[in-house]
């Protein structure tokens, strides 16, 4: 049978605009540096027009707030500037978006309660399942509580992940 994210990519693929919002807990490590991340690529390939990518939390925790600064010295080494915002997921962005990509069980769970249809379910897919490099992780770990490694790994699942998404579309 057909996976969710099989259906999505079917839909989407060929299409002149693809708008993808990441989303996380806080909105200041994981989803801005996804962002960063598949901006980067879209970027490299000349595809600026055809991508819109935005990034949200689930939480009010550091609305307005820049990434956290670990991640951005992380995210500067492999050369991704991250100056994004942080704000809130809401419902109309089920609208707004084609694909909405949560890092984690607990994002999902969050978006799906606020989700408006089942329609709007069927946008999310979670990042795990754009990474196709062998892994243990069985979703984009929060790195908040980690040292160095943590953010070294988010950022190495996210590279993976992206291109994946990126070609997928293609
Ligand atoms: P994020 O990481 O969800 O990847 O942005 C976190 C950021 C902040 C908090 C937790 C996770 N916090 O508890 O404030």
């Amino acid at each position: 049978m057909e996976s969710k994210k099989e259906k999505l990519v079917a839909q989407l693929r060929g299409k002149d605009k693809i708008k993808v919002l990441f989303v996380c807990l806080g909105n200041i490590c994981r989803s801005p540096a996804a962002e960063g991340v598949l901006r980067s690529i879209v970027h490299e390939n000349g595809m600026d027009a055809r991508w819109e990518i935005d990034s949200a939390g689930t939480s009010r925790y550091h609305i307005g707030d820049l990434p956290d600064n670990r991640m951005r010295v992380h995210a500067r080494r492999r050369g991704y500037e991250l100056n994004h915002r942080c704000r809130q997921v809401q419902p109309y962005d089920f609208d707004d978006f084609d694909i909405i990509v949560p890092m984690d069980a607990s994002n999902e769970a969050n978006l799906k309660r606020i989700a408006p249809s089942l329609e709007a379910e069927g946008k999310i897919v979670p990042m795990i399942e754009w990474v196709n490099a062998a892994t243990r992780h069985d979703c984009i770990p929060d790195p908040y509580y980690d040292g160095a490694e943590g953010f070294e790994t988010v950022l190495d699942l996210l590279e993976d992940g992206c291109a994946n998404m990126f070609n997928e579309m293609n």
